[in-house]
């Protein structure tokens, strides 16, 4: 009877993390789909010297990308940084803590582009997928958010007036910018 007993107990526990690893696999389909997508568009911007253009791309267009995929999904997915431009792109407890990892883990030389967390946790009574993937700076990327006195006038001025407490500036590049973040209720 034990060995039985035993034997089923393993059974499912293995059934619970294969579901578990199928959920975090799609999830993650959905969610990294999103970053190359703003990639290009502000590489076309960018291109094109319009820097205007690119604001845009990353204070309008992303936010929107980011509500469509939630509205499609009906799973909240955002991007928050530790030094966020948003104010409203505040990481909670779950979200620090991952972030706050990351950047350990990228001055130990893990390269940023492989950085990622997934867990599924309680809250309350509900069963909540969390997944977040660091949002490395890459070059391009410090046009905005790379040391204030290297920034384009254009760009100072626009940014100033649209986040007057804008805290992501000062990035090299290979730094962890944020991340983008997904909770999926189960
Ligand atoms: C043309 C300017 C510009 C470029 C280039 C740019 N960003 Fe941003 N970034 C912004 C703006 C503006 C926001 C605020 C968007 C908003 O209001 O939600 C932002 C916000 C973010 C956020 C959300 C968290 C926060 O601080 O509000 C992340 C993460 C981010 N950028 C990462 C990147 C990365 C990574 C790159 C390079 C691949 C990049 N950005 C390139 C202008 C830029």
């Amino acid at each position: 009877m034990k060995p039985l007993f035993a034997a089923t107990l393993a059974i499912t526990a293995f059934g619970a993390l294969a579901d578990d690893s199928a959920l975090i696999a799609e999830t993650k389909k959905t969610a990294l789909a999103i970053p190359p997508k703003l990639l290009q568009m502000l590489q076309e911007e960018i291109d094109k010297g319009d820097y205007h253009g690119a604001i845009a791309a990353c204070n309008d267009k992303a936010p929107k990308m980011a509500a469509t995929a939630s509205q499609n999904t009906g799973w909240a997915i955002r991007r928050v940084s530790l030094k966020n431009r948003n104010p409203k792109a505040v990481p909670d407890a779950w979200e620090r803590a991952a972030l706050e990892d990351f950047d350990r883990r990228r001055a130990t030389g893990e390269p940023g582009a492989t950085l990622e967390k997934a867990e599924i946790v309680s809250e309350g009574e509900k069963r909540v997928l969390r997944y977040m993937k660091a949002l490395p700076t890459q070059g391009l990327c410090l046009n905005c958010h790379g040391a204030e006195d290297k920034l384009a006038p254009a760009v100072k001025v626009r940014l100033t007036e649209l986040y007057p407490n804008d805290k992501a500036t000062g990035y090299s590049e290979g730094q962890i910018r944020g991340a983008l973040t997904v909770k999926r209720p189960l």
